[in-house]
């Protein structure tokens, strides 16, 4: 029965005219949910979402192990025409479940995203039991059990179960077949508003239950503007539900800030966290999905359905929040790592209307003494949405005003959409359409919708030679008018067709290989993404050498591995506080999801932004991983001085403390290269063992060693803050040791000049406070080491270095340096594992020590390899920075960043 039975489809079809109509006039109207489906409205999720009436079991016969992997043949017991394979196959710290038909039958199998030789444990099935009705196995501190009827896969965790696939025996896998008549209504054909789906294949979606006993919160599966912790869709003592968290790729047009409907991107990967245990259960799978969540004093119970593909499903078994990071990172790849400059501050606008505007914007940020990296430029530059192309009136001169910008260390951002207008005579669709790169639509001719430029058609990028064609597009020869400093911004690539069904593209659609829109969906951005990424690396070969240039392309659409590409951003948000706080969760959870480098549009992208919102985003942002300035072309504009003086100054602060934290970031991003790590995530991510932390959505830990608590809402006077752990903890901006109760929680006055952030003692942050125009103006600037002490006088932290750019850290061209203080003795030493062939002049220029129980005017500091002594001072120099007034300084050590040294500090008398 489904529990969904009942409720009805919207029926009202809308034409395309209205729909563009809306979509072009976006400052009048809000989110229109009629235009995007509901569960009921997608007859799969109808069907199979929380169905329970098949019986799947698993043929004991047919069990047989061969070193990591057991395979086995899955019966339907209602059903005699199913013959379903499922493998299990053993991974040191995750398990992978596989069930398929006869691979003839040509199911989509999603790729590109598993990494290669994912590393097996040839050993672990020999050791399990083949019995005849069950099979188990031990998996580090995992207990897995493979029943067999009905079929039920239990994965315990020290002892304690964790997961159950199929224990509702929601499992159900709809198998390919011949139409007949009396076929049920929906398998064949689908109507929504006036698109009909053809649904050449018919049913074949794929549907299961999982549940996670003991665990009270879920996170994940985004991208959603929802609550970190995942709500319940299912109220099981009143026995009703909501709408189901959906996984569609999809530009919904000024969406709300609190809902389960599919946005641009989607990863489905959902994290379970306890006392003691974190797992989470990814699902390689790019067709539309559903996920139901239920709560009971039992746990935590999921239903999820897809519309087409495999079941390929790992579960990771932690048993920490860093241990699923990094499993999920070994699945899935790390995420890229960034160049230096890309961590900077961003601005951008739709549109920056021509050249002369472009300078003074680029000037104004040095009259108002404001670093910045990055300047970007919208879809007016082109001519007329030919991307690749300028507007010759507006940017006549688009590689001077590039070398211009270079010149003083900026770079420029252009869009390059995916829709190519259908004009013969430009270029890139003559090319395009001559070799037969377009999607097809169901008749086999080349797909035609609407989007920015009016007709398009989409480039199939599933079809490898498509995007080797289109990175070549990105040569200097080929991008008149681009340079080397010159990187790109993917939009609308879900993708977005404004007279599609629900603003995309028809399911029906076809791509390379007989490949169904339908299948790939929820993959086809970040295909595109990565095609434009490898043009950029392409170039940056071309242009620096076999070291090259890293790309920087960002993405609105993204899916599982997008963060081995670049960043994304979470689309078309709105100036209210709504969305400047739900942007924390999105942002954590997209993380969470593996990748780090995200960010939401400051200001928000609709409606006009006020003093005291741009403010407050401001000194949000400063944390966020990717910080743009952004907006639509009907607002104000909202450059960071428009907002009077003292606005200016504290969104100057905002973003000069973003460049003083750079290295630290920097460092983060590469935790996230090597493992996996979010750079910004939950406090229970450092804190796994705080129930009370588990649900907090409003501060965040920026690594492991500075918690942010920004002011949220308008006309804040006070903001409560939760700080977890035994401390101590230290505020960042006055270096005061703060005390909360015994519960943790502090509450303290704010005005418009606080940014609520503190520092965990036991860590070591490395900083650089010089304020400059850019990263490139600072990019030989000494280094600053802020020293947070813990109870016992210890701290450890870390600092990465490379040239910032090229891809030479791939050959071992890079430092990374461990300090830690113990004993009073501040040392520097490798990061065990780490090569030492990276050579910099560059030097510490200043050490803060916090924490210390005496006075600074009784320390002294000794070089103890050299006995060379610095004096040691209260910390009211580093109030510039907004860091630690009451700190200890130790001035001028000028210690070589990446050598060996360590400081001895003793107390004078
Ligand atoms: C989309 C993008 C937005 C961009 C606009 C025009 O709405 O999300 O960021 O400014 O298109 O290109």
């Amino acid at each position: 029965m489904s529990g969904r039975q009942g409720m009805t489809a919207s029926p009202h079809p809308v034409i395309a005219l209205l729909l563009l109509a809306s979509i072009l006039l976006p400052l009048c109207a809000a989110i229109k949910m009629e235009e995007f489906k509901k569960c009921t409205d997608a007859a799969f999720c109808n069907r199979l979402l929380g169905t329970k009436d098949e019986r799947y079991i698993v043929d004991p016969a047919s069990v047989s192990v061969t070193g990591a992997k057991l395979s086995a043949k899955v019966l339907n017991k209602n059903n005699p025409d199913v013959s379903l394979t499922l493998t299990l196959t053993a991974y040191g710290s995750f398990l992978r479940m596989h069930v398929n038909e006869d691979a003839s039958k040509g199911r989509f199998e999603v790729p590109g995203v598993l990494q290669k030789d994912l590393p097996q444990v040839e050993s672990s099935w020999k050791k399990s039991k083949v019995a005849a009705a069950h099979t188990s196995l031990k998996l580090g501190k995992a207990d897995v059990v493979l029943k067999y009827s009905p079929l039920q896969l239990s994965i315990d965790i020290a002892g304690k179960p964790a997961m159950i696939f199929n224990s509702r025996q929601m499992f159900n896998f709809e198998y390919l077949r011949q139409k007949k008549e009396g076929d049920p209504e929906g398998w064949w054909e689908e109507t929504f508003k006036s698109h009909v789906d053809s649904k050449p294949r018919g049913p074949e979606a794929i549907s299961f239950d999982l549940s996670f006993p003991g665990f009270s919160h879920v996170y994940g599966i985004p991208e959603h503007a929802t609550s970190l912790s995942l709500a319940p869709t299912v109220d099981l003592a009143e026995n009703t539900t909501s709408e189901p968290y959906r996984l569609y790729n999809l530009d919904v047009f000024e969406y709300t800030a609190d809902s389960p409907f599919g946005l641009y991107g989607s990863i489905p990967i959902m994290w379970a966290h306890r006392l003691g245990a974190t797992v989470g259960a990814f699902w390689l799978n790019a067709a539309e999905m559903f996920v139901d969540i239920s709560k009971s004093d039992q746990g935590t119970a999921t239903n999820w359905v897809a519309e087409s593909g495999v079941l390929d499903l790992f579960f990771l078994l932690g048993p920490t929040p860093h241990q699923v990071s990094e499993q999920y990172a070994l699945i899935t790849g790390p995420s890229a790592l960034p160049q230096y400059f890309a961590l900077g501050y961003h601005q951008c606008r739709w549109n920056y209307r021509d050249e002369a505007d472009v300078r003074e914007v680029d000037a104004n940020f040095d009259k108002f003494d404001i670093p910045y990296d990055v300047i970007w430029l919208d879809i007016e530059h082109t001519d007329g949405k030919r991307y690749f192309t300028w507007d010759q009136h507006l940017f006549p001169h688009p590689a001077q005003l590039q070398d211009d910008l270079a010149s003083h260390g900026r770079r420029m951002v252009t869009i390059i959409d995916p829709h190519i207008k259908r004009d013969p005579s430009y270029y890139i669709y003559q090319e395009a359409e001559k070799a037969g790169y377009f999607v097809k639509d169901k008749d086999g001719k080349d797909f035609d919708g609407w989007c920015w430029p009016g007709s398009s058609s989409y480039l199939d990028m599933l079809n490898p030679a498509v995007r080797q064609w289109w990175a070549g597009q990105f040569a200097l020869s080929k991008y008149k008018g681009s340079t080397p400093s010159l990187y790109v911004w993917n939009d609308m690539n879900e993708p977005s067709v404004f007279n599609g069904p629900e603003i995309t593209m028809p399911k029906d659609n076809m791509h390379f290989g007989s490949v169904e829109h339908r299948d790939l969906h929820n993959q086809n951005g970040q295909l595109f993404h990565q095609a434009t990424a490898m043009g950029l690396e392409e170039r940056g070969r071309a242009v620096y050498g076999s070291d090259g240039d890293r790309p920087f392309v960002l993405s609105r659409a993204f899916f599982a591995g997008s963060q081995a590409i670049g960043p994304i951003w979470t689309g078309d948000n709105t100036a209210d506080w709504d969305h400047l706080r739900v942007s924390l969760s999105m942002i954590m959870s997209i993380g969470l999801a593996g990748l780090p480098f995200n960010g939401a549009d400051v200001g928000g992208f609709f409606g006009n932004v006020d003093a005291e919102l741009q403010t407050r985003w401001n000194q949000l942002a400063t944390f966020y991983p990717f910080f743009r300035g952004h907006g639509h072309l009907d607002t104000k504009r909202r450059e960071p001085w428009l907002f009077g003086d003292d606005a200016t100054r504290r969104i100057r602060d905002a973003i000069r403390q973003r460049y003083v934290l750079l290295p630290y970031i920097y460092t983060l991003f590469r935790h996230a290269n090597t493992s996996g790590v979010p750079v910004m995530r939950p406090l229970w991510f450092d804190f796994p063992e705080e129930p009370a932390a588990f649900a907090i959505d409003d501060e965040f830990m920026l690594g492991p060693g500075l918690l942010a608590a920004p002011v949220l809402h308008e006309g804040a006077q006070e903001r409560a803050v939760y700080l977890p752990g035994a401390g101590p903890w230290y505020d960042a901006q006055s270096g005061a040791m703060v005390k909360p109760d015994t519960q943790g929680a502090l509450k303290l006055p704010v005005t418009m000049d606080d940014v609520p952030s503190y520092l965990r003692g036991g860590h070591i942050l490395p900083l650089r406070e010089r304020a400059r125009r850019s990263t490139v103006a600072a990019k030989n600037d000494p280094y600053t080491l802020l020293v947070i002490l813990d109870g016992k006088e210890q701290a450890t932290g870390d600092l990465y270095l490379d040239d910032g750019s090229s891809f030479a850290y791939k050959r071992g061209l890079y430092a990374h340096r461990l300090f830690t203080y113990k004993d009073g003795v501040l040392s520097s030493a490798p990061l065990p594992g780490s090569p030492s062939r990276y050579t910099t002049d560059l030097y510490i220029e200043r050490i803060i020590i916090v924490g210390l129980k005496h006075k600074a005017a009784s320390y002294v500091a000794k070089h103890k390899e050299t006995g060379e002594t610095y004096t040691v001072q209260e910390g009211s120099v580093a109030q510039k920075a907004g860091i630690a007034q009451e700190a200890l300084v130790v001035r001028k050590p000028d210690l070589p960043v990446a050598s060996d040294w360590s400081l001895q500090l003793s107390i004078t008398k």
